[in-house]
C-alpha cells in the first residue's frame, strides 16, 4: 500500500471549500495545507478541517515538503503562473477551469509536466458526471445515429465576477462537454459577447461550433437569466437527447424521434424522397449517480500516484480553451466566424 497523495489547496473560496471536501473524504489522499491570502478564509478552512499547514502565499505552499500535489482553485487569470511554479516545484497539478487564458499557455504546461514526469490535470469536472459519460457511451455505440447539432444552455443570475466574463466562467464545461461528445476540436467559432449590466465584463455569450462534417454546436451562457438551467440538447439522425444537469431523478432522456426518409415520390424528380416524422417513445436511462468532484478528485489521485494521463489532461485543458480563444477573437470583430488553433502536435490528424 504506497503512502497518501499528500495536497495542498490554493484557494479556499466557493470551489476551494468543495475541493477540500472531497479531498478529505476520498481514500488514498489527505489535505495537508491550504493557502489563501484571505485571513478570513484561512480560517473557516482551519475551522472545518485538520490541515497541518495554513499558508498566506503559493510559495510557502510550494515551498512545503509535504505536499506532493497542489489544486489551484484561484481565479482563472492566475493560473498560468500558478500552475506553471507548482510543476517547477515538482508538484503534481489539477488546476480548476479554465487551464489558462491562451492555448500556448496550456501547450507550455503540458510540456513541463511531461519533461517532468508530473501529472497535469484540468478540472473539467462534467466530463466525470455519470450522465454525461452515459450520453457518450450512447453517442459512441451509434445510438442516436450521425449526430446533426447540440446545443446547450448554462444560465442563472449571478455570481457576478468582475476579473472573468460569462463565457470564459461558465462556457468552459460545456465546451468540454461537447468536444468530449463530439471528439473533436471545431473548425470554426463565432460568438457574441455583450455587457449589459454597468460593468467590465459581459454577462453574457452566445457561441456557435461547426465541426468537420457539419456537425453544428451552439452554446448559451448567461449569469443574467430568470432561471437556473444547466441543458444540452444532443440531435442525431435517428435518436435524439436531452441532458438536465439540474434534473436529479431524470438527468438524461433519450427521445426515439427523427425524420425518416420515406419512399420515393414518383412525380417529383430523381431521387426525392418522402420525410416522414417519427415520434415514439421516450427513455430516461438508469443512471448510477456519484458526485462529479468525488470522481474527479479520485481520478487525480490516481493519474498522480500511478503516472497516467488523466481523461481530463494538459492537452485537454488545452483545447477548451484554444475554442474560448477564438471565440474571443470573434466577437471582439462582432461574431466572424474564426478558425480554432489545433495543438500542432494534432497536425496530422486534422490533415
Ligand atoms: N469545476 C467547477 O465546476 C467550478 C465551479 C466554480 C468555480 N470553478 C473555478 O474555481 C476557481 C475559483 O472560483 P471560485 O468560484 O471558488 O472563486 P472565489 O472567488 O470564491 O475563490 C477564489 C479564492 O482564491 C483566493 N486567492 C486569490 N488569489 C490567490 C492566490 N494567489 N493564492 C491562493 N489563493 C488565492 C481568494 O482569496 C479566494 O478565496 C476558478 O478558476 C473557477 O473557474 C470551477
Amino acid at each position: 500500500v504506497s503512502s497518501p497523495l499528500r495536497i495542498g489547496l490554493a484557494g479556499f473560496g466557493y470551489w476551494g471549500s468543495k475541493l477540500a471536501r472531497n479531498v478529505v473524504e476520498t481514500p488514498g489522499c489527505t489535505l495537508a495545507a491550504v493557502c489563501d491570502p484571505d485571513e478570513g478564509r484561512r480560517r473557516t478552512a482551519g475551522n472545518q478541517y485538520a490541515v497541518p499547514a495554513l499558508y498566506t502565499g503559493l510559495d510557502q505552499l510550494l515551498g512545503d515538503p509535504h505536499v506532493d500535489a497542489v489544486i489551484l482553485a484561484t481565479p482563472a487569470h492566475e493560473h498560468f503562473a500558478q500552475a506553471r511554479a507548482a510543476l517547477f516545484a515538482g508538484k503534481h497539478v489539477l488546476v480548476e477551469k479554465p487551464l489558462a487564458m491562451r492555448a500556448d499557455q496550456c501547450e507550455e504546461l503540458d510540456a513541463i509536466a511531461s519533461e517532468r514526469a508530473l501529472t497535469l490535470m484540468t478540472g473539467h469536472t462534467f466530463l466525470y458526471s455519470p450522465p454525461v459519460r452515459a450520453l457518450r457511451e450512447l453517442i459512441v455505440s451509434g445510438g442516436l445515429g450521425e449526430i446533426l447539432y447540440c446545443y446547450g444552455q448554462r444560465l442563472n443570475l449571478g455570481a457576478i465576477r468582475d476579473d472573468t466574463s460569462a463565457m470564459w466562467d461558465l462556457a468552459p464545461h460545456d465546451v468540454s462537454i461537447v468536444l468530449y461528445l463530439i471528439g473533436d476540436l471545431p473548425l470554426m467559432v463565432s460568438a457574441q459577447q455583450y455587457a449589459l449590466l454597468d460593468e467590465p465584463q459581459e454577462d453574457i455569450a452566445f457561441l456557435s461550433m461547426i465541426f468537420r462534417g457539419g456537425v453544428v454546436g451552439h452554446l448559451h451562457a448567461s449569469r443574467l437569466d430568470p432561471r437556473k438551467v444547466r441543458q444540452l440538447t444532443v440531435v442525431g439522425d435517428r435518436k435524439m437527447a436531452v441532458y438536465d444537469d439540474t434534473d436529479a431523478e431524470l438527468p438524461l432522456r433519450v427521445y426515439d424521434k427523427g425524420i425518416d426518409v420515406g419512399d420515393e415520390l414518383p412525380d417529383a424528380g430523381f431521387g426525392a424522397h418522402r420525410l416522414d416524422v417519427r415520434t415514439g417513445d421516450m427513455v430516461a436511462p438508469k443512471i448510477a449517480m456519484r458526485e462529479p468532484l468525488r470522481l474527479e478528485i479520485e481520478h487525480f489521485v490516481e493519474a498522480a500516484r500511478e503516472g497516467f494521463r488523466p481523461l481530463t489532461d494538459g492537452r485537454n485543458g488545452r483545447d477548451v480553451v484554444a475554442v474560448l480563444e477564438a471565440a474571443q477573437s470573434s466577437s471582439a470583430l462582432g461574431g466572424v466566424p474564426t478558425q480554432v488553433r489545433r495543438d500542432s502536435r494534432d497536425q496530422r490528424a486534422a490533415a
